[in-house]
């Protein structure tokens, strides 16, 4: 008997993971979840375009590849909102006192381990011009490095200090309970450095790589975080040497023009997704000027179910 196997969607790679169009398939529950895994296991993130999800297909989409979802607590971003009435595991990332401005590449959430392991981004309506979101393969990144800023990275450990002065903490986590706070950071290995008057500083202190079934990728948070500190000029989060000594400017540019050259920019249509692993695969987002536009995203602890 003759068995009939589906037609493989059209699979571009791309400068960091790869594009599937699923024009053709009309029904987003006839994606072939198997070879979607397999193309996440190996490039890392996976782009679809054609399925013309809205919110609620995306929440479908999303449920067919992890268990469980993460609400945004104890993340960098206190503007994150929910996207979507009756959830709190569907964000928005658009709004908020960043909007329009670039977003340099960054693990999501690295400076805690209390972190996702998959993100799922959507386009619900791109921006009319800009605003890609980008993405770009840790473990390219890792291999371009010059042999002394790996040696540099394979032998010093990097700290990331959150400084909370007012009550900005109870946006973040969600409370206003400091032990709660306290409690979270406990549990996910995040010093909590109390000053007994209300306000605290946070510190996590990581390796500036994982180690991945696709090799070392150097994935963190350093560059976002120095942009803020240095660039926007904002004082809230500060990343250093575990010592507490400062990293070379001049490195982190290094970073960041090598990373540039290996960057995908994903030209967001309405309806398109993408999965992101979290442990190899950084992103970010260019600037753009319409306030129109509307990603959202999920968070999962989970790494993608075997099928
Ligand atoms: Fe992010």
């Amino acid at each position: 008997m003759a068995t009939e196997t589906a037609t493989p969607l059209p699979a571009a790679p791309l400068k960091a993971g790869v594009l599937i169009d699923a024009t053709a398939l009309g029904d987003p529950a006839q994606l072939d979840r198997g070879a979607i895994l397999a193309e996440l296991a190996r490039h890392g993130a996976v782009v679809v375009k054609g399925l013309g999800l809205d919110k609620a297909g995306f929440v479908a989409f999303t449920e067919r590849y992890v268990p469980s979802f993460m609400e945004y607590v104890g993340g960098a971003n206190n503007d994150r909102g929910s996207a979507m009435t009756g959830s709190n595991t569907v964000l928005t990332v658009t709004g908020g006192n960043t909007l329009g401005q670039a977003i340099p590449l960054h693990g999501e959430m690295f400076y805690t381990t209390y972190r996702p392991a998959t993100l799922f981004f959507c386009c619900q309506r791109p921006a009319d011009a800009d605003g890609e979101t980008t993405i770009c393969d840790g473990v390219a990144i890792w291999n371009a490095l010059p042999d002394d800023i790996r040696t540099l990275f394979e032998t010093k450990k990097i700290r990331y200090r959150r400084v909370y002065n007012d009550d900005a903490w109870q946006k973040v986590y969600k409370t206003d309970d400091l032990s709660e706070v306290r409690k979270l950071c406990e549990e996910t290995g995040v010093e909590f450095v109390d000053h007994g008057d209300g306000t605290f500083d946070t510190v996590h202190i990581d390796t500036a790589w994982s180690d991945t079934s696709a090799g070392r990728s150097f994935i963190n948070s350093m560059i976002v975080w120095a942009s803020r500190e240095f660039i926007a000029k904002i004082d809230d989060s500060q990343v250093r040497w575990e010592d507490g000594s400062p990293i070379d400017p001049a490195i982190l540019y290094k970073i960041h023009q090598i990373s540039e050259d290996l960057t995908q920019n994903i030209a967001w249509e309405p309806g398109m997704v993408a999965i992101v692993d979290n442990r190899r695969v950084m992103h970010g987002r260019r600037a753009y000027e319409d306030a129109g536009r509307d990603i959202i995203m999920r968070l999962s602890l989970d790494a993608p179910r075997a099928a």
